[in-house]
Order: structure tokens, then C-alpha cells, then sequence
């Protein structure tokens, strides 16, 4: 059969890459635009089997540029997506105007199907610029394209993440780690592959549906989460509660760096819980296999923050 061809952005980071390899070994081809392919470029090459890849760098605002690559696609997964604003990388313009010119490109050269990557919580979090630029994109993608699918992960883990591994380097340097909302907002974590092979999934299976929301299987607060990273690293660490106001001033000083540990807007999504919000279908409804479980899985990679690192014994679980 003559594979698709799925244009992918975003396709670099941590779903993207995962995504590319679960794609190509369902005999779909992929086409990626990246910013800066002498960056990304040897990430995203080693992801597949030569000839599944194709790479083109560019700007996702480059009108001329994404039409025609809309021109040669059959299907396209939109995963950009950003955690804090700088300069004209806003809220605004890569959830809410990205979305929708892509989108109704998709409409116009008819496009099979159009994934789009949102976030668990959204709904909720009325006072995070985040989580309503989000929603804002979802709708417009929504009205431009009927073939849509919107994806609404959890928190999502892997060896290549910014989440677990992040975490466990700070707990390996802080000897206290401030916990915000006494580490009580809940999540369900899922595995990267798991996710990814169920996007991949939705295209072959040609699933039909607005929004699905995704979560592993076990819910777990910040604090467990926490607990099992550095039960997992061979650290005691004090998880201290940080008193909100506290949190804000140190999150608006960090707001300065290139890329903050967390912003003011991180704050205020952190008090809303991301977990399925049974108003929409999830990944259960479907059947799909995002069965893996936390500690399993990060088991496999924490070791490199134990103290001795390689040479430390892996636990059994
Ligand atoms: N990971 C999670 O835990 C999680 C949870 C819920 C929802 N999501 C959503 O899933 C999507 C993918 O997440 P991810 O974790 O894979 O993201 P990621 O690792 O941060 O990668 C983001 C991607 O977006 C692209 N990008 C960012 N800003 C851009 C800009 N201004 N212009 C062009 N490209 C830009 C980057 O591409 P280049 O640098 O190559 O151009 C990169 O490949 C996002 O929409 C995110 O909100 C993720």
C-alpha cells in the first residue's frame, strides 16, 4: 500500500519524536519542519528508516513555505507548543493564530485527518493565559476542520522528557525542594510511546472524534510523584510547602531567565488538577494501550541520578 504522508510540527521535541518513530513503522512517511535543522536536525534523522524523513527548516509562520508543504500531505499532527512567552513566541501566537491558519489550510487541500496536540485541565484553569490560549486554539481548529482530532494528554514521561529527568537533577542539587499547593494538584502521568502509538492509532484506525483526553494508569499528586523520584534516585529530601505569595515573587524573578524554571502562569495552572475530566472520551474508550506504569517505566532511566550513576545497582521492581 502507498504510505501517507503526515506533515508533522513541532516535530523535534519530546511527543514529536517519539510520534515520528511510531509512525514510520506504520509505513506512513513523515515531513518535519523544524526552526533550526543544524540543532535538531541529527534528533530527529536518527527516528526513522531512511527514506520515511524528510526535513525542512523554516519558520511555522512562513505562509508560502507550510502551503506547500500542505500541498504534498495527507494528513498533519500540530504539536508546537510553548510553556512561557517570549517576545512574539506568545500565548496568542502559537496556540490561538498558528492553529488557525494550519487548520483551515488543512481544509482547504482536504486533508484526511488533523491532530492537534491541547492539554488535560484547560477548562478548568480560567486564570491561566496557558490553558485559555489553548482553548481558544482548540475551537478555532475546531470550526475550520470537521477531520480534526484534539489530543488532551496529562503529564507525559519518558527518558527524553523535561519532566522526570528535570525533576530528579533538582532534587539530586537542592537539599530542600519547595512544593507548591502542598504538592496536592493531581495528574496521570503517561508513558511518551504509549501515547504516541495511540496518536498513531487514531490516523490508522481513522478514529473520529473531537477531543479525547489521555492519562496513564495511576493518579498520583506532585508530592507522590516526588516521593517515587526520589525513592527511585536513593534520596531523602525535605519537600517543604511554599507559601503561595512566597511562590510569586520567586517564580517573577525567574519569569527573567531565557527558560524559567516556572513562571507566574505555571503557578496558577498548578492549582488545577490534571486529570480526566470524564466529560469527554478518553483513551480507555478506545481501547488504546497506555497501560504502562510510572515507576516501571522511569526505573529504567532514573539510575543516571543515583549517586554512582551507572555503576549503581537498578532496582528491581
Ligand atoms: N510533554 C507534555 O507533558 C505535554 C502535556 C500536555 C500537552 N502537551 C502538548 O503537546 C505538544 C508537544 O509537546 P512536547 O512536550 O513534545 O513539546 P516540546 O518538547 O517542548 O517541543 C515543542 C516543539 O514545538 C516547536 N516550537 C516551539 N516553539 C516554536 C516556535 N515559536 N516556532 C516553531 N516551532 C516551535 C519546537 O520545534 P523546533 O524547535 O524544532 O522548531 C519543538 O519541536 C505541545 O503542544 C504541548 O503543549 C505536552
Amino acid at each position: 500500500m502507498k504510505p501517507k504522508n503526515c506533515l508533522i510540527f513541532g516535530a523535534s521535541g519530546q511527543i514529536g519524536r517519539n510520534l515520528i518513530r511510531s509512525l514510520t513503522k506504520n509505513n506512513i512517511k513523515v515531513t518535519a519542519l523544524t526552526r533550526n535543522i543544524h540543532q535538531k536536525g541529527y534528533m530527529l534523522k536518527t527516528q526513522a528508516n531512511p527514506g520515511y524523513l524528510e526535513i525542512v527548516e523554516g519558520s511555522i509562520f512562513d505562509y508560502e513555505l507550510i502551503q506547500k508543504l500542505f500541498s504534498d500531505a495527507d494528513l498533519c499532527v500540530n504539536l508546537v507548543g510553548i510553556l512561557f512567552e517570549k517576545g512574539k513566541n506568545n500565548f496568542k501566537n502559537i496556540h490561538v493564530e498558528f492553529p488557525k491558519i494550519i487548520s483551515r489550510l488543512a481544509s482547504n487541500f482536504e486533508l484526511k485527518k488533523f491532530i492537534h496536540l491541547s492539554a488535560l485541565g484547560i477548562e478548568n484553569a480560567k486564570d491561566s493565559i496557558y490553558a485559555q490560549s489553548k482553548l481558544k486554539g482548540e475551537k478555532e481548529i475546531l470550526d475550520n476542520f470537521n477531520k480534526t482530532v484534539i489530543i488532551r494528554p496529562s503529564i507525559v514521561y519518558s527518558v527524553d522528557d523535561n519532566f522526570t529527568t528535570q525533576l530528579m537533577t533538582l532534587l539530586g542539587l537542592l537539599p530542600i525542594f519547595p512544593i507548591y499547593y502542598n504538592g496536592q494538584t493531581k495528574f496521570r502521568p503517561i508513558f511518551c510511546s504509549d501515547l504516541t502509538n495511540s496518536i498513531t492509532k487514531v490516523i490508522t484506525d481513522d478514529i473520529r472524534e473531537d477531543i479525547i483526553e489521555f492519562g496513564g494508569p495511576e493518579e498520583m499528586t506532585f508530592k507522590e510523584i516526588l516521593e517515587k523520584l526520589l525513592s527511585l534516585i536513593d534520596k531523602k529530601r525535605l519537600l517543604l510547602p511554599m507559601p503561595i505569595s512566597l511562590a510569586r515573587i520567586t517564580a517573577h524573578i525567574f519569569e527573567f531567565l531565557p527558560k524559567p524554571l516556572i513562571t507566574n502562569d505555571q503557578l496558577r495552572l498548578l492549582k488545577y488538577d490534571n486529570v480526566l475530566s470524564g466529560k469527554y472520551k478518553s483513551n480507555a474508550d478506545f481501547n488504546f494501550n497506555c497501560s504502562s506504569r510510572f515507576e516501571e517505566e522511569v526505573n529504567k532511566y532514573s539510575y543516571m541520578w543515583k549517586n554512582e550513576g551507572e555503576y549503581s545497582k537498578k532496582r528491581v521492581n
